[in-house]
């Protein structure tokens, strides 16, 4: 089917209290791991891209390989610019097919985010694109950006509330003490503070950082209203973690199918293990509008 704007999907992830996958992509190799994932768990997906993949691979070839691989889908699938700091970029993606962006403002004070978060959320709502907002600073790793755990900032409640009223994002990422990258020390999460701002704000609640917590502790933050989850560090490991096992194991064989093959294998298997644990999967029927 068309790629679909994720509003609905994670809309109906909110109601019935299970939580979309967000997976970042590197090239046509993962992207077709994450699509075989959500085939073979019936879910709706995410497919995201961090600014190092979009200086890498462009803009149009994104939205042209992953259209394709969408069309050939029986399952709903959503494109999305991860962390867009580059208003050039963010622009870019909307105009050229992405169903959803993400703007982080969250370097800016408050206020400045607020209203340059509202204006991106103006350009990409009249093109029938979704936005995704960020609140507080979420730390770690992601490709280009950096954050330092003592320079994260916790969201609160009162914070997002205002945040997601005076902008209208459609979803909206928190800082509840979860990290881009692998965990160093074990995180301090602020599970309570997501509760509860997933109970005032009117739209789905998006949590970064998936990589390396535990399965029990993605299961409470998806109780506590987590609707859609971002994986990017893990896809990276399971990736080239099975290309070195390949490669050691086939130190004479020259065939990259069958080395590629054996990468998505392991990749599939990761990411249909989040499916169940998020409870995504069996949902690709819920929650379905096409755009774009
Ligand atoms: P991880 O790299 O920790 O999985 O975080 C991904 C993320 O939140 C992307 O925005």
């Amino acid at each position: 089917m068309p790629l679909v704007n994720p509003s609905a999907m994670l809309l109906a992830a909110r109601e019935g209290k299970y939580c979309v996958g967000a997976f970042n992509m590197v090239d046509h190799l993962t992207l077709r791991a994450i699509i075989q994932a959500a085939e073979w768990k019936q879910a709706p997906v995410m497919i995201q891209t961090s600014s190092a993949s979009v200086k890498d691979l462009g803009i149009p070839a994104i939205v042209a390989m992953t259209r394709q691989e969408a069309e050939d889908s029986p399952v709903p699938i959503a494109l999305h610019l991860d962390h867009g700091t580059d208003p050039e970029v963010v622009r870019q993606a909307i105009r050229e097919g992405y169903t959803a962006v993400m703007f982080d403002g969250s370097q800016y004070p408050f206020e400045e985010n607020i209203a340059r978060t509202r204006d991106v959320v103006q350009a990409a709502h009249a093109e029938g694109v979704a936005v995704e907002g960020e609140i507080g600073i979420v730390a770690g790793v992601e490709d280009d950006i950096v954050v330092r755990q003592d320079a994260a900032i916790y969201t609160t409640a009162e914070e997002a509330i205002e945040f997601q009223r005076r902008t209208g994002v459609d979803f909206l990422a928190a800082a509840i003490g979860t990290a881009h990258g692998f965990y160093r020390v074990e995180p301090r999460l602020d599970i309570d503070t997501l509760r509860q701002i997933a109970q005032a704000v009117p739209c789905p609640m998006v949590i970064h950082g998936g990589t390396g917590l535990p399965f029990e502790v993605v299961r409470q933050l998806v109780a506590a209203g987590g609707a859609k989850m971002n994986v990017s560090t893990q896809i990276k490991q399971t990736y080239i973690d099975s290309l070195y096992d390949y490669i050691q194991a086939n130190r004479k064989q020259y065939n990259p199918i069958k080395l590629l093959t054996h990468a998505r294998s392991a990749l599939v298997e990761m990411i249909g293990q989040y499916m169940e644990v998020l409870g995504s999967a069996g949902k690709a029927g819920e929650g379905v509008s096409t755009s774009g």
